[in-house]
């Protein structure tokens, strides 16, 4: 089978497309042929050297996000069975091998994908719904009614975010650049901010409830002046985990910081696959390339203004 194999970490041209065996199903596993992998920007990180890099051998597939049909099934896999269409986040922050025709998967990380959703919109969805559902509820506990301020509101967390967070009846305030103004209304932001004309943090803005945030730094600085006291901030980007001066200044106005990591989840992939049968979340796919455009995938997910996701198609 084909994969996009990493000799080397480095930028995004050091992909080779080779020939290697295919792999086979162990106990609990299920070969799956590869449909549809989702891109992310720990993808990039890890290509980078930096990420999960440290998780990974060279040569190293990557990839998490996987839509895929059963081909075969390990030792008591019997949950579905062979060309049953399923997605999940695989393996994660443990290498998957997504960039691949074949892969192999934990049958608990994975659920079926609804027939009314695409294999490209399903390989797009795992790591950035679960990180949005994870964030909002688990370490948020948002509520109705309660204000929320989502970054990169548009992008690959973002876009999903704001749709979980408006179901839940949180009213939702989100920055992305003015372009995509329109989009971010119509998945349900009450407000939207303009990150390059406009700072966020100044009068446009009443307190929020809680900020998610998939930028860190400065802008993680910033954001604590518009949380309520007791209020909670959720970041992403881990490179900023227990930076001091966040630390301290969170303490000092009495916000909860989290730095959260997602984790493979079945039981709340199928809770996503139900929400997006139901038309209640709208995964949107900015691009898809074949596995031979790897390297252009990369390059347009790593530049960071990627309306939704990003896909291969093995
Ligand atoms: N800890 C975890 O478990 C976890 C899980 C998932 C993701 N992450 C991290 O979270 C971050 C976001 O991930 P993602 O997949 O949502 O990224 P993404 O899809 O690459 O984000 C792209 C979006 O960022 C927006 N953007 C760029 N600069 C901005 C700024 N200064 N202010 C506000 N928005 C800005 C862009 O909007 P415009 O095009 O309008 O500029 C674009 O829509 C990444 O660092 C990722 O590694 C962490």
């Amino acid at each position: 089978m084909q994969a996009a194999t990493l000799p080397q970490f480095g930028d995004a041209t050091a992909f080779q497309i080779t020939e290697i065996p295919m792999p086979k199903p162990a106990a609990g596993q299920l070969l799956v042929r590869v449909k549809a992998a989702g891109l992310n920007p720990v993808d990039y990180k890890t290509r980078s050297g930096k990420g999960q890099a440290s998780l990974f051998t060279l040569p190293a597939i990557l990839g998490w996000d996987i839509a895929g049909q059963i081909v075969d099934a390990g030792q008591g896999a019997h949950k579905f069975k062979p060309g049953d269409r399923i997605f999940g986040m695989s393996n994660f922050p443990n290498p998957a091998n997504a960039y691949a025709q074949f892969a192999v998967v934990q049958e608990q990380e994975f659920t079926l994908v609804p027939d009314n959703i695409t294999d490209e919109v399903a390989g797009a969805t795992p790591l950035a719904a679960l990180t949005a559902w994870e964030a909002l509820f688990d370490h948020a506990q948002l509520r109705a009614k309660q204000r929320i301020l989502i970054h990169a509101a548009t992008g690959g967390v973002g876009h999903i975010a704001v749709q979980l967070a408006r179901n839940a009846g949180a009213v939702v305030i989100g920055t992305a650049s003015a372009k995509n103004h329109p989009y971010l209304q119509e998945l349900g932001a009450s407000q939207c901010i303009d990150y390059r004309e406009q700072r966020f943090e100044s009068e446009i803005l009443e307190p929020v409830d809680v900020v998610l945030d998939g930028m860190g730094g400065e802008t993680t600085l910033r954001s604590l002046d518009v949380i309520k006291p007791g209020g909670v901030l959720v970041s992403l980007p881990s490179m900023y985990k227990d930076d001091p001066a966040i630390v301290g200044k969170a303490r000092e106005k009495g916000i909860r910081v989290i730095w959260m990591s997602v984790r493979p989840a079945g039981d709340r992939m199928e809770q996503i696959a139900s929400l997006m049968e139901a038309g209640k979340l709208k995964i949107k796919v900015d691009a898809s390339f074949p596995l031979r455009e790897v390297s252009k995938a990369h390059q347009l997910v790593e530049g960071h203004h990627v309306q939704g996701k990003v896909v291969l198609i093995p």
